[in-house]
C-alpha cells in the first residue's frame, strides 16, 4: 500500500465532539502486566477514554489489573475493591473493570464475592474490553470473559479504523506509567507449558503463544517512533519464543526463533539497549549466551531463575534442569560476557524443603555471587500440584529461612556495589523524580539503577557517569563533563 493512497487520520478524529472517559489503571505483578496495561489502555483511547493522572477520585472508569502470583498478591485486590465499593456508592457511574491473572483464576466467583465489579476480563481476553464495557451498559449485569482461543491476532487488526502507513500501525500504543516512555515493553510470547508444580501461571495465562516477528518487529519499530530508546522483550518463558510456531517441542541447537529475533530486534534502527525477560533455564542455549559477545545492544544482565539450590528440591518443583546444569548455563553467560550482572528468582520453604536443601540454596548464592535476587517465601496455591503435597513448611520457619538468605545475599550485593564505586558507567536515563525533578534516575548496561542531579533534561540520553556512592537499591553518580 503506498503512504499517500491513504488519508491518515488520528483515531479520536471520529469522536472528536464527545467529551472523553477518564481511566486510572492500577496495575500489579510481572511486566507483562505493565505490557498488557499499555494493550488495555490502547484500545481504551480508540473507545473515547484516556487517562487519569489524578488518581480514582476523578476516573469514569477504573482498571485493576491483578497478579494471582502469591496469596499475598490476591489479597491485595480484594482489600482494594472493598475501598473502591465505598468510591462507587458515592458515584454510581463508575464503572470497575478486573482484570488480569486473578481475574482469569477466580473468574464468575469473583463477581459473585464483589458485585462492584463490572467487567472482569482474563489476561487471554483483554482485545475484548471495549465489547464488555458496552455490553454492561446495555444489560446492566456484569460482563466476563476468561479462557483461551488458540488464536492470537495483533492489537492493530483489532480497533475500529485502524489504518497502516506501510507498515507502521497507526494507534497509539501509550505508556500506562508515564514515566517509562524510554524503556518499552514488547510481549513476544503469552502463557507457560511448564507447570512447575508451585506455579500457577500456567493456570491463568494458559499455554504458550507466540507472536509473529512480523508484528513483534513491528510493534519495535512503532515504539523507537514514539522515543524508546530500550526495548525489552517480554514472555513468563521468553526464551521459548516461537517453539509453538515451528512446532518443536525444544529449542534447536542454533538458538531457534528466539535467537533469530534477537539479532532482527537489535539491528533495528534506533534500538538502542536490548532486554529480555524472564528466561528460562531449560530453554537456555549456548547460542543465546553468545550473543552477549556478538551484540553489544544486548544489556549485561541475566535474569536466570533458579528458585533452589539443590537438586531434590528442583525435582520435587518440576523445574526441569539440575544444578549442575544451571551453573552450565551461567558459566557460558560468564564465558560470552566477563562482566555480566546476574540475578534470579528464589522460593523458600517449598514443601518437603530440609535445611540442609536450604543450605544448599545459601552456598548457590555464594558460588554465583548475584548482582541481587529476588526471593520469596513458598506460597500454596490451589490447583497447583505442591499445593497437595503434604510436608508443608511452617510460616515461622519460612520468615527464619528468608531473614538468613536476605541478609546473605544482601551483603554480596553490596560487595558489587562497593566494587563498581569509583567507575565510569554509561547510564541511560529514563526518567526525573516527582518530588526533585533535578534528580534523573536511569540504568547501566549491566541494570543498575544510578541517579544523578541536573538542571537539565536527561530523558533518553545515554550519558558517561561517574558513581561515586550507592547502597544496595542505587548508585549515585556525577555526570562525566
Ligand atoms: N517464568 C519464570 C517465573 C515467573 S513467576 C520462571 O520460570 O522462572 C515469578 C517468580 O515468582 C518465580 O520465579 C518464583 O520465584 C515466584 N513464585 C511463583 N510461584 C510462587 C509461589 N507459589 N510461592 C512463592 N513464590 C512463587
Ligand atoms: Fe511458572 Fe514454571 Fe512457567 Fe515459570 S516456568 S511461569 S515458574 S510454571
Ligand atoms: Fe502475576 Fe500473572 Fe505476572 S500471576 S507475575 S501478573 S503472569
Amino acid at each position: 500500500m503506498s503512504s499517500d493512497s491513504i488519508s491518515i487520520q488520528p483515531i479520536s478524529s471520529s469522536t472528536k465532539s464527545v467529551a472523553k472517559k477518564k481511566v486510572h489503571i492500577e496495575t500489579w505483578g510481572c511486566q507483562m502486566n505493565v505490557a498488557d496495561s499499555e494493550r488495555m489502555l490502547s484500545l481504551l483511547e480508540a473507545n473515547n477514554y484516556e487517562l487519569t493522572n489524578s488518581g480514582p477520585d476523578n476516573a469514569d472508569l477504573i482498571l485493576l489489573n491483578t497478579c494471582h502470583i502469591r496469596e499475598k498478591a490476591r489479597h491485595k485486590v480484594l482489600s482494594r475493591l472493598g475501598v473502591l465499593d465505598q468510591l462507587k456508592a458515592q458515584k454510581p457511574g463508575l464503572k470497575i473493570a478486573v482484570t488480569g491473572c486473578v481475574a482469569q483464576a477466580d473468574g464468575k466467583k469473583l463477581v459473585e464475592l464483589a458485585p462492584q465489579i463490572d467487567v472482569l476480563i482474563g489476561p487471554g481476553k483483554i482485545d475484548e474490553l471495549p465489547r464488555l464495557l458496552r455490553e454492561r451498559d446495555i444489560t446492566g449485569e456484569s460482563a466476563v470473559a476468561t479462557g483461551f482461543d488458540r488464536h492470537n491476532e495483533d492489537i492493530h487488526q483489532k480497533v475500529d479504523d485502524h489504518q497502516t502507513l506501510g507498515d507502521e500501525p497507526m494507534i497509539h500504543i501509550p505508556s500506562v506509567t508515564g514515566k517509562y516512555e524510554v524503556n518499552r515493553f514488547v510481549n513476544i510470547i503469552q502463557g507457560c507449558n511448564n507447570f512447575c508444580t508451585f506455579c500457577v501461571v500456567p493456570f491463568t495465562r494458559g499455554r504458550e503463544i507466540s507472536r509473529s516477528m512480523t508484528e513483534i518487529l513491528q510493534e519495535v519499530r512503532y515504539m523507537v517512533s514514539q522515543g524508546a530508546k530500550e526495548i525489552t522483550l517480554l514472555g513468563q518463558n521468553v526464551n521459548s519464543y516461537g517453539l509453538d510456531l515451528i512446532g518443536c517441542d525444544d529449542v534447536p541447537e542454533d538458538g531457534g526463533p528466539f535467537v533469530e529475533l534477537l539479532k532482527a530486534v537489535a539491528e533495528t534502527p534506533g534500538v538502542e539497549r536490548l532486554r529480555f525477560t524472564t528466561s528460562n533455564p531449560h530453554d537456555f542455549t549456548k547460542p543465546l549466551a553468545d550473543l552477549f559477545a556478538s551484540h553489544p545492544k544486548l544489556g549485561l544482565y541475566m535474569h536466570l531463575p533458579v528458585q533452589a539450590g539443590h537438586d531434590r528440591t528442583l525435582e520435587r518443583m518440576k523445574r526441569k534442569v539440575t544444578i549442575d546444569q544451571y551453573m552450565q548455563r551461567i558459566e557460558w553467560l560468564r564465558a560470552s560476557a566477563p562482566n555480566i550482572a546476574i540475578s534470579t528468582d528464589l522460593i523458600v520453604g517449598f514443601p518437603g524443603e530440609t535445611e540442609e536443601e536450604f543450605e544448599a540454596t545459601l552456598r548457590l548464592l555464594e558460588k554465583v555471587r548475584y548482582s541481587f535476587v529476588y526471593a520469596f517465601k513458598y506460597s500454596s496455591r490451589k490447583g497447583t500440584a505442591a499445593a497437595r503435597f503434604l510436608d508443608q513448611v511452617s510460616e515461622d520457619e519460612k520468615d527464619r529461612r528468608l531473614a538468613k538468605l536476605n541478609e546473605l545475599q544482601d551483603k554480596i550485593t553490596l560487595e558489587h556495589v562497593l566494587a563498581a564505586i569509583g567507575s565510569v558507567k554509561d547510564v541511560l536515563f529514563i526518567y526525573n523524580s516527582k518530588k526533585d525533578p533535578r534528580i534523573w534516575v536511569g540504568k547501566t548496561l549491566d541494570y543498575r539503577t544510578v541517579r544523578v542531579c541536573s538542571e537539565a533534561n536527561l530523558a533518553g540520553k545515554t550519558l558517561p557517569v561517574k558513581l561515586t556512592s550507592g547502597n544496595k537499591i542505587a548508585l549515585i553518580g556525577e555526570l562525566v563533563q
